[in-house]
């Protein structure tokens, strides 16, 4: 018999499914593309730090392994804005306290959340989007309406008509529009300079935050548009999200550059999460980004970009001519998606690729668990639409002579299906 807690516990317990990724990440098999965690990271450059840090303890020990602010140590705050406003063109009204230091950048999505949202508050996003955002919403008691995508990522007009119809038919304006800006995750795209324009006039048209999740901006192969947030000159439509994990996911650190008026609740909540963020990573992560970056990043992004060649070469020997890929230019991830729209890889993945040694991370993983989403054939209000036919193969974590072998594998297996 379960004690009675057990059957008392929050209504969300009831309905929030295990994460797929999570699961995924205990499977082993040979050929693992399933979790997009970095691959090649810059080790000699910490170990640097790291003896530097310890030469540094005699002097401000008590510092660096105390508490800190909750909003982040006023140091690395000057460095990262130094950083985007040159590498980005981000301004900055107030300094460094238009930036707020967490515990991972998924701290600052589940935090804006709780901020945002009211019972039933619409939030727009892309079908597919990244998971750890989709879910949080609905737990969070909001309603997820999803917008197409194609190659290149979210389609301004969708979103356009994702806004007039929440208005006219949901009654409700939106609260917010997510958008992952650079090497999207599931599908690996990235927004032409002209859909982020597009992007920035609706949300200030309609008066709707945007949220701008670019978690993978530092790991680009080739130049890439501005972030949207360039355009926020006053920070007040657009809360932009980075994170140092795609460098060093150790750390757990995120930075974000909020609008004034979210970054007061912002700063309680994550005060209730966890006071503060780790003082001795933060000190860690501004010696990293004052003094090693630019020198060691390259080294990493040219395995990274070897990967992706890789895969891409081997997505098109091996994979049936009846499905597509994307076009990564940077970041972790693939997606590919077979035509028949029947195909079911969630299914495909346990009968088929984990018995032949292959994992990746079916598609469904990416659409929410319930809401709205508007269509691309009418685009009309619908009920919540799940694809079964796409997948995410991330290229990030294994070698290339991996890459191959697996491609083959899952290529071959593929075939069979199409
Ligand atoms: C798009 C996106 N946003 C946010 C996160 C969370 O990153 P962090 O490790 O900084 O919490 C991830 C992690 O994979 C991600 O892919």
């Amino acid at each position: 018999m379960s004690p009675p807690y057990y059957e008392q516990l929050a209504k969300w317990t009831e309905f929030v499914p295990e994460s797929e990724i999570r699961r995924l990440l205990l499977t082993k098999v040979k050929y693992y593309f399933g979790g997009g965690k970095p691959g090649s990271l810059p080790i000699d450059a910490f170990k640097k730090i790291l003896y530097q840090i310890a030469d540094e303890l005699d002097m401000d020990g008590i510092d660096v392994l105390n508490y800190g602010p909750t909003s982040g140590t006023f140091s690395l705050k000057e460095t990262l804005e130094q950083r985007m406003r040159e590498k980005d063109g981000i301004s900055f009204p107030k300094g460094p306290d238009d930036i707020l230091i967490s515990t991972g950048s998924q701290q600052m999505l589940y935090g804006l959340l709780d901020v945002l949202l009211r019972p039933k508050d619409v939030i727009i996003m892309s079908r597919p989007s990244y998971l750890g955002f989709v879910v949080p919403v609905t737990k969070l008691g909001g309603d997820v309406l999803t917008v197409p995508t194609d190659m290149d990522g979210i389609i301004p007009e969708y979103v356009e008509k994702a806004i007039e119809i929440s208005q006219r038919e949901l009654n409700r304006t939106p609260k917010a529009i997510y958008v992952v800006s650079d090497s999207d995750n599931p599908k690996g795209t990235t927004l032409p300079e002209k859909r982020r324009k597009k992007l920035f006039e609706l949300t200030t048209q309609h008066e709707i935050l945007l949220i701008e999740d670019s978690a993978y901006r530092e790991i680009q192969f080739s130049e890439i548009p501005p972030p949207i947030k360039k355009y926020d000159t006053d920070n007040e439509w657009v809360a932009y999200l980075r994170t140092s994990s795609k460098e060093a996911a150790v750390l757990r650190l995120g930075y974000s550059v909020l609008p004034e008026k979210i970054m007061i609740p912002m700063i309680k909540v994550k005060g209730y999460l966890d006071l503060c963020t780790s003082s001795l990573n933060q000190k860690i992560l501004e010696i990293y980004y004052s003094k090693y970056i630019d020198d060691v990043l390259g080294d990493n992004l040219k395995i990274y970009e070897e990967r992706r060649d890789v895969m891409q070469k081997t997505i098109d020997e091996h994979f049936p001519s009846q499905g597509q890929r994307t076009n990564p230019t940077g970041g972790f991830f693939f997606w590919f998606q077979m035509e028949n729209g029947k195909f079911d890889s969630s299914r495909f993945l346990e009968d088929v690729a984990i018995p032949n040694d292959v994992c990746y991370v079916p598609g469904q993983a990416f659409y929410p668990i319930r809401g709205h989403s508007i269509s691309s054939y009418d685009s009309k209000l619908h009920g919540n639409r799940i694809k079964t036919n796409g997948m995410r193969l991330s290229f990030s974590f294994t070698t290339p002579q991996i890459i191959s072998e697996g491609m083959e594998q899952l290529g071959k297996l593929l075939q069979k299906e199409a």
